[in-house]
């Protein structure tokens, strides 16, 4: 097949990414052989059932994985706009770029907004930190643009809320300043892992709306993951579905969710009601999972409209790839 479509600009490139943690009954391989590329100022979504590795890849970018795991191949290429590129895997634990990495370049929004809040600042003093941290700016600016993005993320009442505490803002108010100090630094690639799987239902909707708002206003790379398809269909512009620690499918929204290719991402859809496959109503992913198609995932082959999908030889020749 033709060489893969990367006349695109990408923030990020993962590369054959693999991570081992050590347990009691040996080392465990919690991703393998995962690589895909984040698309420059669009929504990569990274879909999967629990443990099937999105978290794993998400804290490699941040190099946030701590003992006993360890990543043991693989190269994660970062290019920024504003510095040099560098490869992430290969940053020693003192390199200085690793500062401006996390929460200057890049920056993280957790499901449980109160891991990246401090319960003993006030929310203002939080957001001009994050500010402080990586600018060179006075203190009076670094206030001015926490009232500014606090504003922007929809907190209501800024000058007043701004010397409010953590524990007196609601989940979804919370996530909004998370999300805040996740942006005033204009971070290269947001990532978000789950970040509305805490929060209520009509509030997940809401945060996810400020997401895709604030994402379409500023243009940023977002690294979204979910294991809801149907948050991929709002928000996402690629997706990178993952089971069991590997990726077997890559593709546009729209080619995943409409033709989906891999035998799990079809379960996956057909999961959810409202995105069933041609009046297929199959209740459960195994419903329509053989064992067989997914015990030894085949490596990732180009499809001729661009897609990368991980099929055995005889259902890649079924979607029509010689
Ligand atoms: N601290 C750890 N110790 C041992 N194994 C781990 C650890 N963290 C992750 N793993 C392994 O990595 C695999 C992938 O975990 P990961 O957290 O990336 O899953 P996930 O896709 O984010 O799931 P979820 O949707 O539940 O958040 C797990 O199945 C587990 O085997
Ligand atoms: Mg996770």
């Amino acid at each position: 097949m033709g060489e893969q479509k990367i006349a695109e600009d990408n923030v990020l490139a993962i590369r054959d990414l693999a991570v081992e943690f050590k347990t009691d009954i040996g080392m465990t391989y919690a991703v393998r052989d995962v690589s895909f590329s984040v698309p420059r100022g669009k929504v990569t979504a990274v879909v999967g059932e629990s443990g099937s590795g999105k978290s794993v890849t998400a804290n490699c970018i941040m190099r946030l994985i701590q003992p006993p795991g360890k990543i043991v191949s693989g190269s994660i290429d970062f290019s920024p706009t504003r510095t040099d590129g560098y490869d992430i895997v290969s940053l020693s634990n003192k390199d200085p770029r690793l500062f401006d990495l996390r929460g200057d370049l890049m920056s993280m929004v957790f499901q449980e907004p109160m891991t990246a809040l401090s319960p003993v600042y006030t929310v203002g003093n939080q957001v001009a930190e994050a500010i402080l941290c990586h600018r060179d700016v006075s203190e009076a600016e670094a206030w001015q643009e926490a009232v500014d993005m606090l504003t922007r993320v929809g907190i209501d009442d800024v000058s007043r809320r701004i010397h409010q505490y953590p524990f007196e803002f609601s989940g979804g108010m919370r996530q909004r300043v998370v999300i805040a100090m996740a942006l005033v630094c204009n971070p290269e690639l947001l990532i978000c892992d789950e970040p509305t799987t805490a929060l209520d239902v009509t509030i997940q909707a809401e945060i996810l709306t400020l997401i895709r708002d604030l994402q379409q206003e500023l243009k940023n790379s977002v690294l979204f993951i979910t294991h809801d398809l149907g948050v991929v269909a709002q928000l996402a512009d690629q997706v990178v579905v993952m089971y069991q620690g590997r990726v077997l499918e890559i593709g546009t929204v729209r080619q995943v969710l409409k033709d989906p290719l891999h035998p799990y991402t079809r379960g996956l859809l057909a999961a959810i009601p409202g995105l069933a496959q041609k009046g297929e109503r199959l209740e459960t992913i195994s419903s329509v999972v053989g064992d067989a198609d997914l015990e030894t995932p085949y490596p990732l082959t180009q499809m001729a409209d661009g897609r990368q999908v991980s099929l055995s030889p005889d259902l890649l020749r079924e979607a029509g790839h010689e």
